[in-house]
């Protein structure tokens, strides 16, 4: 299995980035996104509140939001200029009173226990990103409520990307930050849990993990 390569890019950060990065994620909204809005109404969470860690630009939030109208989104990113950003776009969509951003550290226990519990726990292509995945995995566990769902959507370290010879490409630097299924298992027993899924997602270098509690 090729060595996992950290990817110091935590945050995009730098207005002009953002908005630059903003530009290019509605560009691929309805394929991309779409496809995850799909995984996320396989789960059949049906309406409620949901928190979404690593929301980036809104774009997914919107979606979801608008495809159902009695869902209540908390989403949570730790730059400031990306919830900027994703606060504009909220408010373009009209969708300001049924989701709201926040700017937060996802490892940070005190705060994410602050927001309170959830029907759904989401988060799609920010787990490479995280530097304490466990830590990070373990706040997500403690919001999602009783009979709720946690679902971690990501890349995986495939190696037939992982040594295509490119340098300071974000895609292929994220396939190196990315996780392995036996990485994965190696934190959930750490933290004590063994009902969940990691289920291998179409195209093959992305995965999702599913833990309904
Ligand atoms: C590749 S972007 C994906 C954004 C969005 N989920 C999407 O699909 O468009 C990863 C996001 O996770 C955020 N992020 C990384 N580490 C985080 C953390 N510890 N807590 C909250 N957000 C984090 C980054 O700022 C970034 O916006």
């Amino acid at each position: 299995m090729p060595k996992r390569i950290e990817s110091h890019e935590e945050a995009i950060s730098g207005i002009e980035n953002v908005r630059q990065y903003a530009e290019m994620a509605k560009k691929s909204a309805k394929v991309m996104y779409g496809s995850f809005l799909k995984h996320i109404k396989s789960l059949s969470v049906g309406g409620g509140n949901y928190l979404e860690v690593g929301a980036g630009t809104g774009i997914l939030a919107a979606m979801i939001a608008e495809d159902d109208p009695d869902v209540h989104i908390t989403a949570v990113e730790i730059s400031s200029d990306m919830v900027t950003v994703a606060r504009e776009y909220i408010e373009e969509r009209k969708l300001g009173g049924r989701i709201r951003f926040v700017t937060l550290d996802a490892t940070d226990e005190e705060l994410m226990e602050e927001l309170g519990e959830f029907d759904l726990v989401y988060s799609i292509l920010a787990m490479h990103h995280w530097k304490d995945p466990e830590k990070v995995i373990g706040n997500l566990l403690k919001v999602v409520g009783a009979g709720g769902v946690l679902f971690i959507h990501d890349l995986r370290r495939v190696w037939w990307l992982y040594y295509l010879p490119f340098r300071g490409s974000g895609f292929i630097d994220s396939i190196r930050a990315a996780y392995m299924p036996d990485e994965i298992k190696s934190i959930f027993q750490r933290l004590g849990i063994n009902r969940y899924e990691i289920k291998r997602r179409f195209p093959y270098f992305m995965q999702s993990i599913i833990v309904r509690k």
